[in-house]
């Protein structure tokens, strides 16, 4: 089936794959890939379409990089960081999600951590550790690969299903089902979906609140796309609508706001970690296994954050705290930059579209996903894996759904951010030419 005659030379891709021992491009990790990529691409001279990392593809954001600058001159690098974060960063925060989601949250349960990631991992050593008979996180599926692999390294129990089949009000049942053995202490997802760029609606965000409520579990929202939902405009701070999200519903959440995507500051690691106000103050009596406090809020600051890497460095909270209040003062629109993704999004769906693809995950509900970060990706009579062995040829890199726990093995996950829009017409062009090398 493969063509001699490939966009990439084909003699090349194929030696460079063999010096790479990777028993299948495919089945290749996101890092695996890239360092192919790259090798291919040193090698033949040529460009890739390179959609599989999910890095921020714009300038970082200038306000924080002059407050960052001020801060370290202002001799902050002498002193340790309170470990739940400057003032002025939680006074943002808190601001921030009653600006943009209409939540209620103080200051004090507001706390920054290093990168999403590390408050995702602060939060998986605690929560299942508030119970003794709830010690598993359920995933809403698909998901980012890494929280897995923090439940790994943790040895924290997980259970997951795909969502796929399981829209709307399908998904009281299959959640109810799982939470009713009274294992579960924490659901998580995030949302947009990384990877399929799915949104939960109105109704599935209340049936998850309603049922995290009935089973008292914590629901773990990660909003690292935070109003990349560009069907609306959630850009007005303190006017509907709102980023939709399951606070609106429940007390039972913690929020994981990151700012690598939305603030294109990935390199600073600085993240948010939003708690309710009820769960922070909430007491748990088997917390004390481990940390000096049965309060949820300081055993997770004081006792894990602490644990992990004693707070946030300071000048990215400096950073951050000037972003967020221009954004919550109004004097600067963050989602009018980011909405370049979802622009992108839509030529080259169309391209992939035309030559024979379809999207794997195309419906929230009834109406179809939003154009943003990722797509998913599937071409008839390929599995995940064939397809990304074969692309590879055509100079389009990506990576398989199979590793983000989801069910559907035909699909890829396109990440648009890389793709530089003078890349489009070489995108159009090896698309053309897979669709004609394969029947179409
Ligand atoms: C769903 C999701 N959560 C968390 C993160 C990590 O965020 P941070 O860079 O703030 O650690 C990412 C980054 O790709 C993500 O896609």
């Amino acid at each position: 089936m493969q063509m001699k005659d490939t966009p990439i030379n084909y003699e090349i891709v194929k030696r460079k794959i063999k010096e790479s021992q990777l028993e299948s491009v495919g089945k290749a990790t996101i890092r695996d890939i890239k360092r192919l990529v790259d090798q291919i691409e040193a090698e033949t001279g040529e460009r890739f379409i390179r959609m599989e990392m999910g890095i921020p593809g714009l300038p970082p954001n200038q306000i924080g990089i002059e407050a960052e600058i001020e801060a370290l001159k202002s001799g902050v690098a002498a002193i340790y960081p309170d470990i739940f974060g400057i003032a002025p960063l939680k006074k943002e925060i808190s601001r921030f999600v009653k600006l943009f989601l209409n939540i209620d949250v103080s200051p004090e349960a507001c706390v920054p951590t290093v990168g999403s990631m590390q408050g995702g991992f602060a939060t998986f050593m605690t929560v299942n550790r508030m119970n003794k008979d709830k010690d598993t996180t359920l995933f809403i599926d698909p998901g980012f690969p890494v929280h897995k692999q923090q439940h790994r390294v943790l040895g924290v129990k997980f259970e997951t299903f795909d969502v796929y089949d399981y829209r709307g009000d399908k998904l009281h049942d299959k959640l109810e089902s799982i939470l009713q053995k009274g294992n579960i202490a924490s659901i998580l997802y995030s949302n947009p979906n990384n990877p399929s760029w799915i949104c939960f609606t109105e109704k599935e965000l209340k049936i998850i609140a309603a049922l995290a409520d009935k089973y008292d579990v914590i629901v773990l929202e990660d909003l690292a796309y935070f109003g990349m939902d560009f069907r609306k405009d959630f850009s007005s701070p303190g006017e509907p609508p709102y980023q939709p999200s399951v606070s609106q519903f429940t007390d039972n959440f913690i929020l994981f706001i990151s700012s690598s995507k939305i603030f294109s500051y990935a390199g600073q690691r600085i993240g948010m970690l939003v708690i309710s106000d009820k769960l922070y103050n909430r007491k748990f009596p088997d917390l004390k296994r481990f940390y000096t406090s049965e309060q949820f809020g300081y055993a997770m600051v004081f006792g894990s954050l602490y644990a992990l890497s004693s707070g946030t460095a300071h000048t990215p909270q400096y950073g951050l705290a000037a972003i967020l209040k221009a954004v919550n003062n109004g004097e600067f629109n963050y989602i009018d930059v980011v909405k370049e993704y979802g622009e992108k999004a839509v030529i080259m769906k169309k391209f992939f579209l035309d030559n024979g693809f379809s999207i794997v995950y195309d419906r929230d509900e009834g109406e179809p996903i939003a154009d943003g970060f990722y797509f998913t990706l599937s071409y008839p009579g390929f599995t995940g894996e064939e397809l990304l062995n074969e692309l590879i040829y055509y100079g389009i890199s990506a990576i398989s759904l199979a590793i983000t726990g989801s069910s559907r093995s035909e699909g890829i996950r396109a990440c648009v951010s890389l793709v530089k829009r003078d890349q489009f017409p070489d995108l159009e062009y090896r698309l053309k030419r897979f669709h004609e090398d394969h029947g179409g």
